[in-house]
């Protein structure tokens, strides 16, 4: 990486990474319910990868747009070690709670430098943090209460299945 680069341009490069890496990790979740036969599970996760691959493009249209180079570095295999139908979704509380500290340092960077614009944008990306983490906490509470009941659980899955994608609320450029 440039040693030219201002330090909130190597944050915001680090963070394509890493939105890339969320999708690939949920695809791997995806990949796990779908070998245990929960569709609907599989179905969220396939949802929630699309929405890491959009937040990754939107830091890289933000990045375009403020004259910063793009360099796409290698995406990590996903980690998370998977055998209970509850794993990934505290996985993914984990996980998120992490991209938030992850934002939270950008924005403090940028807070640093005053770049001002770039705060105003991380804001939207501080709002979506806070809803990730309590889907993801709502998650791991439906399973608690419905997982141990075959019946219940799948209910459980129909009410993931029926979860549909949406294009970000925020668009650059
Ligand atoms: Fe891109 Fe789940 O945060």
């Amino acid at each position: 990486m440039s040693s030219e680069r201002s330090k909130v341009a190597e944050l915001l490069n680090e963070q394509v990474n890493k939105e890339f890496y969320s999708a690939y990790l949920y695809l791997d979740f995806a990949n796990f319910y779908e070998d245990k036969g929960l569709k609907g599970f599989a179905n969220w996760f396939n949802i929630q990868a699309q929405e890491e691959r959009d937040h990754a493009l939107l830091f890289i249209a933000y990045m375009h747009q403020n004259d910063m180079k793009v360099s796409l570095e290698a995406i990590d295999k996903p980690s998370a070690k998977l055998k209970e139908l509850m794993d990934p979704l505290k996985e993914s509380l984990k996980h998120e709670k992490y991209v938030t500290a992850l934002i939270h340092n950008i924005y403090a960077a940028a807070s640093e430098e005053k770049d001002f614009r770039c705060m105003q944008f991380l804001d939207w990306f501080i709002k979506e943090q806070a809803e990730e983490e309590d889907n993801s906490r709502s998650n791991i509470q439906k399973m608690e209460l419905f997982g141990g009941d075959a019946k219940a659980l799948y209910l459980l899955d129909q009410e993931m299945q029926a979860r549909t994608y949406a294009a970000p609320s925020l668009t650059i450029g």
